[in-house]
C-alpha cells in the first residue's frame, strides 16, 4: 500500500508532490510526507493524518525547491506518528517506500551493529540507512541504492533523494508498482497514474527488479544488474478530469453514475450483434485453445472475487465449463491443484493486488495459462499474464469499488458467451439475444439510476441506524449479495452479511429481529419463487424487508417494507441492474452517518500487501 511520487523540474517541487499525493491518498492516509532540496541540504516535513495537516505543515515551511520526492502512508510496521512517516532519512539520504521489507529484523541487527541509529519502527528506514552505508563507501546514488537493494528481501517501490546529487532522484522496483511520467524539462514517478495525468500522458512502466535515474532531461533506465533497459513511453488515454469529482459530492458517488459509460466503453468493440458473438481478438486465444480448456479457476480478492462468483456461474450455465472460485490469497500457498487444461482468470481492478499477483504466478509456475482481467494497462497482473482482457472503466478514484466491478462482470460475461460459442454450448438465437440484451445494459442502468438513488435515499433515514444488516440472493444475486454487504461494511462500517438465501435457515436465521433489516434481491428469475420464501421466513421473524424486485413486480413489493425496482432483463443479465440499488444503499448510509466515504478507515484502494 501506500503512494510515492516524485519530480525533478525546474518548478517548485512541494506543490506538485502535494497534488500527486492527493491523487494517490486513496493508497494510504494515515500520514505523509515530502523531502525537497533546499539550499544545499533536503528539507523533510511530515505530518500525521489525511494530507491536509501536511499541506498546512509545508505552507509553515514555504519550501522553493524543484526536486523532491513525497510520500502517503498506510501504515503496516510501526503505528501512525510523525516519526513512523515517510520520508525516513539517513544522513544525507532520503527514502520514500511501498511495499513490505521482509528481513528488516535482520537488517535492522545488522545495521544497528554497524553504528546506525534507528529511529522509526518502520522497515523503510533500514532502506535508507542502507543506501547510506553504501554512499558513506563512496558510491554514487544509483550505484549505493543497486547495492542496498541486494541486501533486501521483501516488496518496494522506493524514490531516493541525495543531498549530494540535488537534481536527481532514483527509483527501484520490486513487486510493487512504479510508472515514470516524461514531460519537457521535467520528470515524474508515482506509484500510480493518476497522480501524473495534469502533467503528462507520456509514461514508463517500470518492471520488477528495475531501477530508473530520474532527472529534468528524462531518465535512464536499467536492471539491478546494471543492464541498460530500452523502453520507450507510452501515451496514455484517461485525462485529468476523468479523476476529479465532476461535481458530485463523493468519488463514490460520481463512479456509480459512470457505471453506464464504464460499461459503453467496456463493451466497445467487442459485441459483435450481427454475428450474435463477442470479438475477443485481443486476448489471443484460438478457437483450439476455447476447446482445449477443462477448467477455470477464477482468482480475486474482494470485491473482484465476487465478480469471479457470478463469472463462474456463467461459464458453467452458458458454456458448460468446469469453473471454481478461488480467494486468491488462499489459494497461495496451500499447494492447491493446478491441471493441465486449466486457464486461471485473474481479475483485479488495480492489477496490482499482491494476493492475486502471487496466486496468478504460482498458477502459471505451475503449468496454468493465465488470463488477467484488470482496469490498469500495464498493470503488474497483466505483465505476468500470457494474456489481457482489459476492462475500460476509466480511473477509479473511491476506495469503494462500483465501475470497476461492473466492468468485469461485463468482462466475465463476455469471455464466457465467446467460450460457449466456440465450444458448441450456446446455439445462434440464444446468444444473440444474450449479445443484443448486453448492448442495452448501459442504457438500462442509466435510465433508472436517478430514480434508484433517489428512492434508496428516501430510505435511509429509517434504516441507517440498524447495527446488522443481512443481504439475500439466490442464483446470480448471491455474488450481489456479498458485494451488497461489502460496500455496506466498508464504507458505513455497519456490520452485514451476505448470504445465498437458502443457507439463511441454516444459521443466520437466529440473528434475525425487528432491527435486522433483510435486504433481498429478488429479480424475476428461476429462483424467485425460492427467494420470496425465505423473505416469507425472514418477514415471520419480524425482520424489516427491503426488496430489490423487478420492476412491476407487486406481488413482492407487497411484502416488503421497503423496495427499489429494477428493469425486466434477460435473467443472465440481473446483475448489472440488482447490483445498483445495492451500491447506492451503501453510498447513502455512508453518507448519511458521515462517514469518509472515498477514503474509509483502515482500509486502502490498492492492497500490495499480503
Ligand atoms: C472493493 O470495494 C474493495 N476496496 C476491495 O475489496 C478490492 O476489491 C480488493 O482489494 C481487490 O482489489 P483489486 O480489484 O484492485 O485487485
Amino acid at each position: 500500500m501506500c503512494g510515492i511520487v516524485g519530480y525533478v523540474g525546474d518548478e517548485e517541487a512541494a506543490p506538485i508532490l502535494l497534488d500527486g499525493l492527493r491523487r494517490l491518498e486513496y493508497r494510504g492516509y494515515d500520514s505523509a510526507g515530502v523531502a525537497v532540496h533546499e539550499n544545499g541540504g533536503l528539507e523533510i516535513v511530515r505530518a500525521v493524518g489525511k494530507l491536509r495537516n501536511l499541506e498546512k505543515a509545508l505552507s509553515d515551511k514555504g519550501l522553493g525547491g524543484t526536486v523532491g520526492i513525497g510520500h502517503t502512508r498506510w501504515a503496516t510496521h510501526g503505528r501512525p506518528s510523525e516519526v513512523n512517516a515517510h520520508p525516513h532519512a539517513s544522513g544525507p539520504i532520503a527514502v520514500v517506500h511501498n511495499g513490505i521489507i521482509e528481513n528488516h529484523l535482520e537488517l535492522r541487527a545488522e545495521l544497528e551493529a554497524d553504528g546506525f541509529t534507528i529511529a522509526s519502527d518502520t522497515d523503510t528506514e533500514i532502506v535508507s540507512h542502507l543506501i547510506h552505508r553504501e554512499t558513506k563507501a563512496g558510491h554514487d546514488m544509483a550505484t549505493a541504492v543497486r547495492r542496498a537493494l541486494g541486501h533486501v528481501e521483501g516488496a518496494y517501490a522506493i524514490a531516493v533523494a541525495s543531498e549530494a546529487e540535488p537534481r536527481r532522484v532514483v527509483v527501484a522496483k520490486s513487486s510493487s508498482p512504479l510508472v515514470l511520467g516524461v514531460a519537457r524539462g521535467a520528470t515524474y514517478c508515482a506509484s500510480d497514474i493518476p497522480a501524473l495525468l495534469p502533467y503528462t500522458n507520456s509514461m514508463v512502466f517500470m518492471e520488477d527488479g528495475e531501477i530508473a535515474v530520474l532527472d529534468e532531461d528524462g531518465f535512464s533506465l536499467s536492471t539491478l544488474r546494471g543492464e541498460p533497459v530500452n523502453r520507450r513511453p507510452r501515451k496514455i488515454s484517461w485525462s485529468p478530469v476523468m479523476a476529479e469529482k465532476a461535481g458530485f459530492k463523493h468519488f463514490m458517488l460520481k463512479e456509480i453514475f459512470e457505471q453506464p459509460r464504464a460499461l459503453e466503453d467496456t463493451l466497445r468493440g467487442r459485441l459483435d450483434r450481427e454475428r450474435a458473438d463477442v470479438e475477443t481478438a485481443e486476448i489471443g486465444l484460438s478457437e483450439a485453445d476455447a476447446k482445449a480448456i477443462r477448467r477455470v479457476i477464477l482468482l480475486a480478492c474482494g470485491t473482484s472475487h465476487h465478480a469471479t462468483i457470478a463469472g463462474r456461474y456463467w461459464l458453467e450455465e452458458l458454456a458448460g465449463v468446469p469453473a471454481i472460485t478461488e480467494l486468491a490469497s488462499e489459494f497461495r500457498g496451500r499447494d492447491a491443484v493446478v491441471e493441465e487444461g486449466d486457464l486461471v482468470i485473474a481479475v483485479s481492478q488495480s492489477g496490482e493486488t499482491i494476493d492475486t499477483l502471487m496466486a496468478a504466478k504460482e498458477a502459471k509456475e505451475r503449468g496454468a495459462k493465465v488470463l488477467a482481467i484488470a482496469n490498469v494497462n500495464g498493470s503488474a497482473i497483466p505483465r505476468m499474464a500470457d494474456a489481457s482482457f482489459y476492462t475500460h472503466a476509466g480511473p477509479e478514484i473511491g476506495v469503494a469499488s462500483t465501475k470497476c466491478f461492473i466492468a468485469q462482470l461485463a468482462n466475465l460475461l463476455m469471455f464466457s458467451i465467446w467460450l460457449a460459442r466456440r465450444r458448441g454450448a450456446m446455439s445462434e438465437s440464444e446468444a444473440g439475444e444474450l449479445v443484443e440484451g448486453l448492448a442495452r445494459i448501459p442504457h438500462l442502468v442509466d435510465e433508472r439510476l436517478k430514480t434508484t438513488f433517489d428512492a434508496v435515499s428516501g430510505m435511509v433515514r429509517e434504516f441507517s441506524g440498524a447495527r446488522d444488516v443481512l443481504f439475500l440472493g439466490r442464483g446470480l444475486s448471491f455474488p450481489m449479495a456479498l458485494e451488497g454487504a461489502l460496500k455496506l461494511k466498508e464504507i458505513s462500517y455497519v456490520h452485514a452479511e451476505g448470504y445465498a438465501a437458502g443457507e439463511m435457515k441454516h444459521g443466520p436465521i437466529a440473528l434475525l429481529d425487528a432491527q435486522v433489516p433483510v435486504i433481498v434481491i429478488a429479480p424475476k428469475d428461476r429462483h424467485y419463487e425460492r427467494v420470496c420464501s425465505n423473505l416469507e421466513e425472514a418477514r415471520a421473524r419480524e425482520a424489516k424487508i427491503i426488496g430489490v424486485t423487478t420492476a412491476g413486480d407487486t406481488q413482492t413489493q407487497a411484502l416488503c417494507d421497503a423496495f427499489v425496482e429494477v428493469a425486466p432483463t434477460h435473467e443472465a443479465l440481473s446483475p448489472f441492474v440488482t447490483v445498483i440499488p445495492l451500491q447506492l444503499y451503501a453510498y447513502c448510509v455512508a453518507d448519511h452517518k458521515g462517514t469518509d466515504v472515498d477514503q474509509p478507515r483502515n482500509l486502502a484502494k490498492t492492497v500490495t500487501v499480503e
